[in-house]
């Protein structure tokens, strides 16, 4: 690995979607089979997103969601398999930490199976308390979208 070459990124139109699926299928487990067009949401909807290059190949890739101050949650943190072992994988989880978006937020959490070991050498400890999950809620059955009207937020002001 040439380390002069390699560069991180902010800059979520310089993603070629294509080498992210390929990259995903490639190193994460938990995200094989991803979508182009699922990829490009989940991008649009996420800040920041870093990508790392060897020049034009995507070797690194972690996005994050915050609300900028009390919150916020790291996804799919991944180094190619071949460019692991260099401290590219901890440099990347520290930007998207630095990140103006995520720098002042209260707590930042993140999910692993297997990497405990990683994120603790990065500051992070293992918290069993708090989490719950909800499998893709179009399965729940007892509303209809129909159902629950939201107010306009001009409205609910106003009253
Ligand atoms: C986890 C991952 C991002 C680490 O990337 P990396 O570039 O190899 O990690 P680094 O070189 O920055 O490692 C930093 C430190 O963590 C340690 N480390 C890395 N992976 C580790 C692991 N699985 N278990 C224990 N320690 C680990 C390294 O030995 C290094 O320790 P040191 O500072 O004492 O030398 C990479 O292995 C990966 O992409 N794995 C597959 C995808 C994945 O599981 N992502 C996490 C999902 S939550």
């Amino acid at each position: 690995m040439n380390s002069a070459q390699i560069q991180f990124s902010d800059r979520k139109s310089k993603i070629d979607l294509y080498q992210l699926q390929e990259l995903l299928n490639i190193a994460a487990f938990w995200a094989q089979g991803r979508s182009i067009e699922d990829l490009r949401t989940a991008i649009a909807n996420s800040d920041p997103v870093i990508t790392l290059w060897d020049r034009e190949k995507l070797i690194g890739f972690a996005r994050a969601t915050s609300d900028g101050i009390y919150r916020a949650t790291i996804w799919d943190v991944v180094i190619h398999p071949d460019y692991r072992g260099n401290k590219l994988g901890s440099k990347l989880v520290e930007t998207v930490l630095s990140h103006p978006r995520i720098s002042r937020v209260e707590r930042v959490y993140l999910m692993t199976t297997h990497q405990q070991q990683f994120y603790e050498k990065i500051g992070f400890q293992q918290n069993t308390t708090t989490t719950m999950v909800l499998q893709n809620q179009s399965h729940l059955g007892s509303l209809t979208p129909g159902e629950i009207q939201l107010q306009e937020t001009s409205n609910y002001y106003s009253a």
